[in-house]
Parts: structure tokens; sequence; C-alpha cells
């Protein structure tokens, strides 16, 4: 808990071996104040052409050796800015809101004419790319620690950060006594899902969760993303796989998709979208290609049921950032196999703590389709909506009133001729 300050304090002792061999950088302010703090491993691991259209792969670690004078401290935004070796670069900017702080996007540069990491590189480009953090917000005044990693994947680079020590916003010239956790370090808290999902299905498991912030009363828990419902509803998107070399299907899904990412959020484009996928007898599989996003379903066949197991999303938001979000454990729109799957209402489910997926008008069957034609569907509950129920409960309530008048009057007349005869 107090890792922070004894981290400090050894350095104050003027020890000097080092206690981690991350990469540690101080920034400071205008006023020689230290403002944002940071100790960290990243593990790089960059794919780049070489001759002949081959492609190799470079890995590599920060180093400890880093310039830090391009990051900046302001009162609400500050960024990280660590140059290394040739013209490489990593940055993280961090913003503030009144109690928390929060890491945006990672924005990793790398120089491919530098030829001690990329030999051979057919390409003198240095190139960009920018993944959103899974760091969800930590309260202002403590430190963000993680020990365990954190893999950011984009198309050609992999990021793996771990032992990672940041503080933000750094207030009265020195680090917080105060650790905020990040999930993964504290296995034992119980993760609980952000946004209700419909009733018939079951919550999903969230592959990460939000930090666990210990002994601060300062750090509110994390706001939770409200997205505005500002675009129109997605555009209905018919998508159905055929083996190779049969003309039937084997799996069929109709459904408009919108895609949430942290706040962003985008429609599903079904036009130009390209589909593939597999038909296997307890397990199928639904990839759906568009300009900007993979979508990969999952669908198992179990005890006869099937469900949506395993989600992956990878893509890049309308501004550009890079995200990567998966599940392998969910139980999503379920039914018998034989029949299809079927929700027409608006529905929200919760797949990681980044990513929200928006289904409208949804159909799905991912086994035994028969002449490429949906079976019966089995509808979700909202479909089924309660005004459907009330005509019944009264139904039902008045058949039982009438039963009821009718027993009394039954057992009335009997008493009454009992009565009659008995005189
Ligand atoms: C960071 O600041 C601490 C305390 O002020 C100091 O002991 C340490 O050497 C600094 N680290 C670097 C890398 O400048
Ligand atoms: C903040 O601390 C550093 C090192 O501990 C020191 O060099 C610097 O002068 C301090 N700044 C102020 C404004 O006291
Ligand atoms: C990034 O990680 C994924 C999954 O582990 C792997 O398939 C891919 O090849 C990696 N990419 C690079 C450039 O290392
Ligand atoms: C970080 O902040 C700087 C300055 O505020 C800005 O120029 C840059 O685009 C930001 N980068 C990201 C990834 O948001
Ligand atoms: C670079 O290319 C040369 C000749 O084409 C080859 O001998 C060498 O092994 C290559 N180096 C690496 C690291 O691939
Ligand atoms: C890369 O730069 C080097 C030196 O500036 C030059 O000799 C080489 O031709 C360049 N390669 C490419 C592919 O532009
Ligand atoms: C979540 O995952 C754990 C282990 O991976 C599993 O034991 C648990 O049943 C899952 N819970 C839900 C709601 O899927
Ligand atoms: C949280 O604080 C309690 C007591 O304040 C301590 O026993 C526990 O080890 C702390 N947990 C973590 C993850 O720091
Ligand atoms: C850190 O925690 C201690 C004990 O819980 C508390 O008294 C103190 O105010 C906290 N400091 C900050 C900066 O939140
Ligand atoms: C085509 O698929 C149907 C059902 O999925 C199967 O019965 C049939 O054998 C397949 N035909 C070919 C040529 O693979
Ligand atoms: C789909 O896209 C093509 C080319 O981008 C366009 O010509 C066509 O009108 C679009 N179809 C629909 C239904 O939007
Ligand atoms: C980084 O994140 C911020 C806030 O989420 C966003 O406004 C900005 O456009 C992102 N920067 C890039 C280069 O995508």
């Amino acid at each position: 808990m107090y890792r922070c300050a004894t981290f400090v304090l050894f350095l104050a002792l003027g020890i000097a071996f080092q206690l981690s061999h991350g990469t540690e950088v101080n920034v400071t302010d205008k006023d020689n104040n230290l403002c944002l703090y940071a100790n960290l491993m990243v593990n790089f691991s960059v794919s780049y052409k070489v001759a002949d259209n081959k492609s190799a792969t470079a890995e590599f670690e920060l180093p400890a050796n880093v310039a830090s004078d391009g990051s900046t401290c302001d009162a609400t935004s500050s960024v990280l800015k660590l140059t290394f070796g040739e013209g490489h670069s990593w940055s993280v900017n961090f913003t503030r809101s009144e109690k928390t702080y929060q890491a945006d996007n990672i924005t990793f540069s790398y120089n491919l004419s530098d030829t001690t990491v990329f030999p051979n590189s057919t390409s003198n480009d240095t190139t960009t790319v920018t993944v959103l953090t899974h760091i969800t917000p930590v309260g202002v005044d403590t430190c963000y620690s993680c020990k365990s990693k954190d893999t950011f994947e984009a198309d050609l680079v992999n990021q793996t950060l771990w032992d990672v020590l940041i503080q933000a916003f750094v207030s009265n010239n020195s680090t917080s006594e105060n650790i905020t956790s990040c999930a993964a370090d504290v296995p034992t808290t119980p993760v609980a899902p952000t946004t209700p999902v419909a009733p018939t299905t079951r919550a999903p498991n969230t592959t990460t969760a939000e930090p666990v912030t210990n002994s601060t009363s300062t750090a509110p828990p994390p706001p939770p993303t409200t997205p505005t419902p500002t675009l129109p509803a997605p555009t209905t998107g018919q998508y159905i796989f055929k083996p190779d070399g049969n003309s039937t299907a084997c799996l069929m899904a109709d459904f408009g998709l919108r895609i949430g990412i942290k706040k962003e959020e985008m429609n599903f484009e079904p036009n130009g979208t390209t589909v593939t996928g597999k038909c296997e007898v307890n397990s199928s599989e639904l990839v759906l290609t568009s300009n900007t996003v993979t979508i990969t379903l999952t669908f198992v066949n179990e005890t006869k049921t099937f469900r949506l197991h395993a989600l992956n999303v990878t893509g890049k938001t309308s501004s550009g950032v890079m995200f990567s979000e998966a599940n392998t454990n969910l139980s999503l729109w379920q039914a018998a196999v034989g029949s299809s799957y079927m929700c027409n209402k608006e529905q929200n489910y919760t797949i990681t703590s980044m990513l929200t997926l928006y289904t409208f008008d949804l159909r799905v069957q991912p086994f035994g389709v028969k002449k490429g034609v949906f079976s019966t569907a089995e509808e979700c509950f909202l479909d089924s909506d309660l005004s459907f129920l009330v005509p019944i409960a009264v139904g039902v309530a008045l058949s039982f009133l009438i039963i009821l008048v009718l027993i009394s009057y039954l057992i009335g007349r009997r008493k009454s001729r009992t009565g009659y005869q008995s005189v």
C-alpha cells in the first residue's frame, strides 16, 4: 500500500541498485515541482516489411534511458512523452476531472530507418499507432499500480505493459502514498457488469475490470460511461454464410449493430461487409469484415442449446483509435438447436469494460439451418412485452372468479336443497 512512498524513500536514501529494472521518469512543471511520475516496463513487438514482400518481427523493450522533455503538465491534461533510440517515441495523454484522472490513449511512433531495431526494413518511414488504454479512472492523488501484464494490440504492433506505477497530476511535489491497483492485480474482487442486460440472458463476464482503490476516501467509483444515443438506428444487415462448395447456408444472422468503444459509438455498416465463417457440429463462427471493423462471433452447441459464446471486435474508431476487445465467456442469444433466436427490441450488452454492443432487429441461427431460411424463433423476453401478459393475467383472474362463483353457487344450491329436504 505504501509502495509508491517506499520507492521514493529508497531513491532518496541514494541506494545505488535499481529496485526495478523499469523505465523511471519524473516530469516537473515550470515551477520545478513534480507533476507526473512514471515507472513502468513496456515490451514492443512490431511487424515490418523486409525484402521480397516478407515481413519480420522486431521485439524490444522500452529502454531505461529515455528522454522525457516532450512531456507536459497542465491543470487538466498532461502528456507523458518518452523518446528513445533513433527517433522512436511512446506517449500517453492523461486527462483529469474533479476527482479522477485517466489515461486516454497510447501513441507509439517508430522509425523504421533505425537499422539496429528494424534490420533490412524496406521502409524508412516513421509509423504511428494509437491504441486506447484499459486504464479506467484513477482517484486524484493516488498512484496507479499494475504489476500484471496488459497487452494492447494494433495491426502491426503489440505493446505489453507491466510493473506499471504512474501518478499524473501529482500535488505537493511528491507522489502519493495511496495506491489504486488495477483489477488484474486484485483477482478476488467480484466483477459487476456496468450495464443491465436482457433478463433472459446471463450477464457477460467482463474481461477487464475497473481498478480497485484501497485506503482512499478521495477516489470515487469510476463514473459509468453513459453513451449518448445521437446516432440513427444502424442499417440491418443480412449475413449468410455458406460453406465452401455448398449452395445452402449453414449459418444465418440478421441484425443492425452499434459498437460502443469507451464513450465513442459507431454503427456497423452492412454494405460492403464480407462474410466468412465456419460451421461445425458443436461450434460455428461468423466473421464480418467491414472497412473499419472485424467482428467474430463464435457460437457453441451444448446439450441441444446454442448460445453466443465468444465475441471479438477489432478495428478503428472514427477518431482513428485502434481497439481490440474480446470476451470468450459469454452466454447470450440462447435458444434450442433447430430454432432461431430473435430479439427485435434494441438490446445492449457489456462485452468488456471498454466495449458495449447494441443490437437491433436481431435474428440469428448458427446451427441447423434448413433450405436457407430461419427456423421457428425463440424470442427474447423484451420482445414478448409485459403488456402482452396483462390480458392473460386478467383472463386468468376472471376465469378464477367465474369458477369461484360457480362453485359457491353449486354449494349454496346443494345446501339450500338439503336444508329444504330436512324440513
Ligand atoms: C525521480 O525523483 C526522485 C525523487 O525526487 C529521485 O530520487 C529520482 O532519482 C528521480 N528519478 C529520475 C529518473 O530522475
Ligand atoms: C521538488 O522536489 C525536488 C526534488 O525533491 C526539488 O529539487 C525541487 O526543488 C522541489 N520543488 C519545489 C518547488 O520545492
Ligand atoms: C500480436 O499478438 C497477437 C495475439 O497474440 C498475435 O497473433 C500477433 O502476431 C502479434 N503481432 C505482433 C506484431 O507481434
Ligand atoms: C495528447 O495531447 C497533445 C497535446 O495536448 C495533443 O497534441 C496530442 O494529439 C494528444 N495525443 C493523443 C493521443 O490524444
Ligand atoms: C538482412 O539481409 C541480409 C542480406 O539480404 C542478410 O544476410 C541478413 O541476415 C538480414 N538480416 C536480418 C536481421 O534479417
Ligand atoms: C533510406 O535512407 C537511406 C539513407 O538515408 C537511403 O540510403 C535508402 O535508400 C533509403 N531507403 C528507402 C527505401 O527510402
Ligand atoms: C465468469 O468466468 C468464470 C471463470 O472464467 C466462471 O467461473 C464464471 O461462471 C463466469 N461467470 C459468468 C457470469 O459467466
Ligand atoms: C487494502 O487495505 C487493507 C487495509 O486498509 C489491507 O489489509 C489490504 O491488504 C489492502 N489491499 C490492497 C490490494 O492493497
Ligand atoms: C491516503 O490514505 C490515508 C489513510 O487512508 C488518508 O488519511 C490520506 O488522506 C490519503 N491521502 C490522499 C492523498 O488521498
Ligand atoms: C451442404 O450442406 C448441407 C447442410 O448443411 C449438407 O447436408 C450437404 O451435404 C452439403 N453439401 C455439400 C456438397 O457439401
Ligand atoms: C452500397 O455501396 C455501393 C458502393 O459504395 C453503393 O453504390 C450502393 O448504393 C450501396 N448500397 C446501399 C444499399 O446503400
Ligand atoms: C485520444 O483520446 C482522446 C480522448 O479520448 C481523443 O479526443 C483523441 O482524439 C485521441 N487521440 C487520437 C490521436 O486518436
